[in-house]
């Protein structure tokens, strides 16, 4: 990461007593701190409406810092300092009243620092305040900069549909200009994430194999090995397909699919990417089951324990529809892609935590090995996301023996072996690009509206009574048994990682 340069700002965080400023922003910010690269001096200003003072908050991030950053205080002097940035302000953000208070923190920090008045506001909260902070940062006057940046930092999800994601859109655009926004996509900012970008241009050997002539197929998997834990009341309501599929896996598919930008900066990659969500050709309503296939987890087991199905969890209907599982078949209808389908699966409570890219290439035309008793698998290449960040070739290769066998090898280059130590956490990164204006690794509104458009006809085929079917699968295992089905189609199957 670049070192800090001297850009003051205030971060205002509404939603400052929730869940993700505790396990993401503030751990983030407190690693980008004690590395050096936080620009300084700088504030943060924590509203919601738990009643707190600024030290009873101070103490609650402390622990949130011991529990989840990657880089814990040296000392308790270096914690004081940073603790000294923490401001806490209670009150309701759909209140107008909040905001004058908000603005008085703001004054006062900015004067303390007598220097730069450039603001980050960041929606920490549920998605249904949106709204109201939106409109009360417009009428308040705060969304208006004041000598320096002012910009607001919105977490997914970015509405339910196209319609809300439009609805959405349209109230950010009331209340500030589209560079101002910067609409976060955690994937974008882990490291293989941004890896697949210069992996793929900065390097001369894979551009001219990456095309319909000598790529089958391109699978996405996004697997968790965790249920649903406490969020059962939101996953009710957003499901596998809102959750991640609609943002994450899409982001990853752009990047796989996207033609090299122009430079590596927003402008460009962004074009890049909406080329790729204008090529993806859409699901025909009558047609979504050929297109989408969706599942929901019952009881079994993980990590060796016996775990309760989805309709047992906390939060969760009993005779839910929700798909904790979705599946997807989509084809790039452009010169580079066109014939090659790109197959995308996320799910809760599958066999494993794994994230990762597979890239299988066409078989050679003719095989002259006859003789060998075992079959060649076909080249492929996986970029693994996480965990054990990296990525593997296997290749064909003679195994040793006075017999012609031919067998797998991997070619493997792992992340923690090479480079050692952890890599920084996506919310570092992201933070500190929303601070420094750069926002290549965020979502573009239209790309976000695009993406739902792409979903909606499968958002609909889903919400209907009599809609395809919602299979069942076992806790633990690698999803519905039909979705085997569902990919061998194109001879594939589900890579098993
Ligand atoms: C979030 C989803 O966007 O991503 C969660 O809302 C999911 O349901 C999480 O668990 C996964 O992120 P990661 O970084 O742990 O892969």
């Amino acid at each position: 990461m670049t070192v800090a340069a001297d850009e003051p700002f205030s971060l205002i965080i509404f939603g400052a007593s929730g869940d993700l400023t505790r396990r993401k922003l503030m751990p983030a910010l407190w690693s980008l701190y004690a590395g050096r690269v936080l620009p300084e001096p700088f504030t943060i200003i924590a509203t919601a409406r738990t009643g707190m003072t600024d030290d009873e908050f101070r103490v609650r991030m402390r622990a949130a810092i011991g529990e989840f950053a990657r880089i814990q205080p040296p000392s308790e002097a270096v914690w004081e300092r940073f603790a000294r940035a923490l401001v806490y302000v209670a009150g309701d953000p759909t209140d107008a009243a909040l905001y004058p208070r908000i603005e008085r923190a703001l004054k006062d920090a900015e004067a303390a620092r007598a220097a730069g008045a450039s603001r980050l506001f960041y929606c920490a909260t549920p998605p249904s305040l949106y709204d109201d902070i939106i409109q009360n940062l417009g009428s308040s006057g705060l969304a208006r900069p004041v000598g320096g940046f002012t910009r607001i930092i919105v977490e997914k999800p970015f509405g339910r549909d196209y319609a809300s994601a439009r609805a959405l859109g349209r109230q950010l655009a009331s209340a500030f200009h589209e560079e101002q926004i910067y609409r976060i996509d955690h994937y974008l900012g882990k490291e293989t994430v941004q890896n697949i970008l210069v992996f793929r241009f900065a390097n001369g050997i894979f551009e001219p194999l990456w095309n319909r002539n000598h790529v089958a197929e391109v699978q996405v998997t996004v697997a968790e090995s965790i249920g649903v834990e406490t969020r059962g009341a939101y996953y009710e309501e957003a499901g596998a397909l809102r959750d991640m599929m609609q943002n994450h896996l899409l982001q990853l598919l752009c990047l796989i699919a996207m033609e090299p930008p122009v430079t590596f900066d927003a402008g460009p990659v962004r074009d890049e990417k909406n080329k790729v969500m204008h090529a993806i050709r859409p699901i025909e309503p009558a047609r979504v089951s050929e297109s989408a296939l969706r599942g929901q987890y019952g009881p079994g087991f993980a990590e060796g324990k016996p775990v309760p199905g989805y309709r047992q969890e906390k939060g969760v209907a009993p005779d839910s529809k929700t798909e904790t599982y979705a599946a997807l078949r989509l084809l790039v209808d452009n010169w580079r892609w066109a014939g090659v389908p790109f197959y995308l699966r996320t799910g809760k409570r599958l066999a494993k935590r794994v994230s990762e890219i597979a890239i299988r290439f066409h078989r050679t035309p003719h095989l002259i090995f006859h003789r060998s008793p075992t079959g060649v698998e076909a080249n492929s290449l996986v970029i693994r996301i996480q965990p054990d960040e990296g990525m593997a070739l296997t290749v064909a290769a003679k195994t040793p023996g006075p017999d012609l066998r031919l067998g797998p090898v991997r070619l493997d280059f792992r992340y923690g072996e090479v480079f050692g130590g952890e890599p920084p956490e996506a919310y570092e990164r992201l933070l500190l690009d929303a601070i420094h204006g750069d926002a290549t690794l965020y979502a573009p509104g239209d790309w976000v509206e695009k993406a739902w458009q792409l979903l909606g006809p499968v958002l609909d085929a889903w919400g209907e009574a009599a809609g395809p079917p919602l299979y069942p699968y076992e806790a633990g295992s690698w999803g519905p048994a039909e979705a085997e089905a569902f990919i061998a189609r194109d001879s594939g199957a589900w890579r098993r990682p």
